[in-house]
């Protein structure tokens, strides 16, 4: 009994994955996906950024980070790709309006960091983070 559970796991695991996930699939052909990767890696990094900047009270850097890397500034960095290579173009409505409530929660985590409060600055983090956290949890594109 305990064999064939093993078993049926071990072969299936995508399977019962894919089951579950009610994630929405969004098809993108892989230079999107590539250009799309490499996005979000920087997000990622920026805000482990913003997190050390703000822990050590450096509230200018951090607005500076939030508003070139996240902010409305770093919107449209695929506009002249090819348009295999545009993630947004792949984009439902909806998860490309997710995108775009992120720029403006960048910009307005930056100009909240500008204040130099830290409590409001994590405040204002807390939406940007709901929408990685938002988009993730309802589209995959594998
Ligand atoms: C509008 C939707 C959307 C938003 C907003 C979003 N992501 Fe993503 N993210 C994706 C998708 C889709 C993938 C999967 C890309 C793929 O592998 O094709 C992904 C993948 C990633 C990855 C894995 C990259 C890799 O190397 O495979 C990281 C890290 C990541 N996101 C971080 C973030 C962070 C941090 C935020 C918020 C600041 C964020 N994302 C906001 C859609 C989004």
């Amino acid at each position: 009994m305990k064999r064939a559970w093993l078993v049926l796991f071990g072969v299936s695991p995508w399977l019962t994955f894919a089951a579950e996930d009610a994630r929405q699939f969004v098809d993108m052909p892989p230079a999107a996906r590539t250009e799309l990767r490499a996005e979000m890696l920087d997000f990622q990094t920026a805000l482990y950024q913003i997190v050390d900047a703000l822990a050590v009270g450096k509230f200018a850097d951090a607005a500076d980070t939030a508003e070139t890397t996240i902010g409305v500034s770093a919107m449209g960095r695929h506009r002249t790709a090819p348009m295999n290579a545009r993630p947004g173009m792949y984009m439902p409505n909806d998860m490309h309006m997710i995108a775009r409530n992120m720029h403006v929660a960048g910009s307005e985590l930056a100009r909240t960091a500008r204040s130099g409060d830290l409590a409001r600055a994590l405040g204002a983090l807390q939406p940007v983070m709901g929408a990685c956290v938002a988009c993730h949890r309802s589209y995959r594109t594998q």
